[in-house]
């Protein structure tokens, strides 16, 4: 079985982690999108780091949920396998997804990287001290407001969060990976969970990879972009209805 599973801020959304687009994804009452760009690091780089610590430290506080469990089971048991994640925390791989079969398209919450040269660090992810703090992170709580900017230990320059912000480029390599994995043509099923499929790459790697006769299951509470596209709509929670599609995948093929 060859499948593609595409996962959005949905799917993190049962482990406490706001979503973007939903009303919980306010923060001190500012719309992410204004907070995720270049032009608002710029302008303000400490209200973007202190954005950025914040969810660092809600994330570490969270545990993977059902539905990322069940991704997990899901990539041990298909032939072959591809995880697309939107999010840049760490859930899918504290959930046990190896990160070969996991491209981060929109970068990883626990890299700091520097604005300017190639330097970056990774942070420590969930799972240990929650106040432990590595290269490229600011002591928690900051002594000062300058302690909440982060510099490149190799050229001084501003350090950033290693994501992917609005009107940037994804990442060249990434995408090439999923590129790699959809070249040999179709899938068997893929899977669009959590997501608001608003970017047309999301929807055009899910309608390319459901081509020639591939189910296209769409698991979100609400509409989207790909519904009219999709063979199945659950309008389930993520961590309900994943762990269900994927058993009856497993007993499904064990019948056969
Ligand atoms: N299970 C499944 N789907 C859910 C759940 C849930 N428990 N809770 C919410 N959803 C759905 C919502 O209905 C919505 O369609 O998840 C979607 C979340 O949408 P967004 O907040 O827009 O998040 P996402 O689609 O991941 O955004 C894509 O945009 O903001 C940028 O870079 C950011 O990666 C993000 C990208």
């Amino acid at each position: 079985m060859r499948v593609l599973v595409i996962t959005g801020a949905g799917v993190s959304a049962e482990s406490g982690i706001p979503t973007f687009r939903g009303q919980d994804g306010y923060w001190r009452n500012l719309d992410p999108m204004k907070l995720a760009t270049p032009e608002a690091f710029a302008r303000d780089p400490q209200l973007v780091w202190q954005w950025y610590r914040e969810r660092r430290w809600r994330i570490r506080n969270a545990q993977p949920n059902a539905a990322h469990t069940a991704i997990a089971r899901l990539a041990q048991f298909a032939g072959e396998f591809l995880l697309v994640t939107q999010n840049v925390d760490d859930l899918h791989a504290r959930a046990g997804l190896p990160k070969e079969k996991m491209v981060q398209i929109h970068g990883n919450i626990f890299v700091t990287r520097c604005s300017r040269c190639s330097w970056s660090a990774e942070a420590c992810s969930g799972g240990r001290n929650h106040d432990d703090h590595g290269p490229g992170e600011p002591p928690t709580p900051p002594r000062s407001a300058d302690d909440a900017l982060v510099r490149c230990p190799k050229c001084n320059a501003l350090a950033r969060p290693g994501v992917v912000w609005f009107g940037e480029q994804l990442p060249w390599h990434e995408v090439q990976r999923v590129e790699d994995y959809l070249a040999p043509g179709g899938c068997d099923a893929v899977i669009v969970a959590g997501t608001t499929a608003l970017f047309g790459y999301i929807s055009d790697w899910a309608l390319r990879a459901s081509r020639g006769g591939g189910q296209l299951i769409e698991v979100n509470p609400e509409e989207t972009p790909l519904s009219a596209f999709s063979t199945q709509c659950l309008r389930e929670p993520a961590a309900t209805a994943l762990p269900r599609i994927v058993d009856e995948w497993i007993v499904a093929t064990a019948d056969q």
